[in-house]
């Protein structure tokens, strides 16, 4: 018999803020720099968002609700080959939080993305602008990690979000799972003895508190450039 569905909490607030914040904020980062000239300010301005996001998102993996942390999505090799088969043993839950695929779209997507703001802070144009911690390196050495951002990451970080949304289009299209509504509304129908993440007032402030921090990190980081 098939057990009943009930609704359950998947992605607390935090993550689904951060997923849709840091979404716009990449967006937004590749149109200034696609446009240039005074756009570029925003291009600087979004870039120290998703750095906090980024920050943000790594404390999160570690405290935040069951399905947001990183120990509920790091999969032995062997289980990702069972999944890829078909073949998840019953008691395994790996469509609830991200399943193998998504994780390591997930995991390749932070880091990519840490890459390129990393990469950014020492990064020279050539014309007018400069990261805020170029003084802290040398010009070769900000020469190859202006050349990492401006091709092979920002390209890699491109093709990575196509691949993103193509893989969710084809959830829903092939497989019929719609990924979207639960990273809107944070819950699933699943059977009730899945657990669900932790999302009320005393998560959502800690998250927050977080991320205050975060961004006051970055600020002083950025601020050490002078
Ligand atoms: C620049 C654009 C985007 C970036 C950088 C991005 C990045 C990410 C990241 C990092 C996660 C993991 C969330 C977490 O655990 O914290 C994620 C998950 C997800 N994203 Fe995006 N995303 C982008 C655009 C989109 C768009 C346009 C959609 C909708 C069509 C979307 C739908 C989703 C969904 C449904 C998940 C959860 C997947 C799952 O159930 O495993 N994303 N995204």
């Amino acid at each position: 018999m098939n057990k009943p569905l009930q609704a359950v909490r998947v992605w607390d607030l935090p993550t689904r803020c951060f997923h849709w914040l840091l979404a716009v904020c990449v967006i937004g980062s590749v149109v200034s720099a696609k446009i240039g000239g005074n756009a570029m300010v925003w291009h600087f301005r979004l870039g120290y968002v998703v750095f906090a996001l980024l920050a943000f998102r790594i404390l999160w993996g570690l405290v935040g609700g069951h399905w947001s942390r990183f120990a509920s999505f790091i999969y032995a090799p062997s289980t990702v080959l069972r999944y890829l088969r078909g073949q998840a043993l019953p008691r395994e839950q790996l469509d609830v939080g991200h399943n193998p695929l998504g994780a390591f779209s997930v995991f390749a997507l932070l880091i990519l993305l840490a890459a390129q703001v990393g990469t950014g802070l020492f990064a020279d144009d050539d014309i007018s602008n400069t990261g805020p911690l170029i003084k802290f390196v040398s010009g070769a050495t900000s020469s190859e990690l202006t050349k990492w951002h401006k091709n092979i990451g920002q390209w890699l970080i491109i093709a990575l979000v196509v691949l993103h949304v193509a893989a969710i289009v084809f959830y829903f299209v092939g497989k019929r799972q719609n990924l979207v509504g639960p990273m809107l509304t944070g819950d699933k129908l699943l059977p009730a003895h899945v657990p669900a993440s932790a999302d009320g007032a005393r998560a959502r402030l800690l998250a927050l508190a977080l991320l205050v921090g975060c961004a006051a990190l970055v600020g002083w980081l950025v601020s050490l450039g002078g």
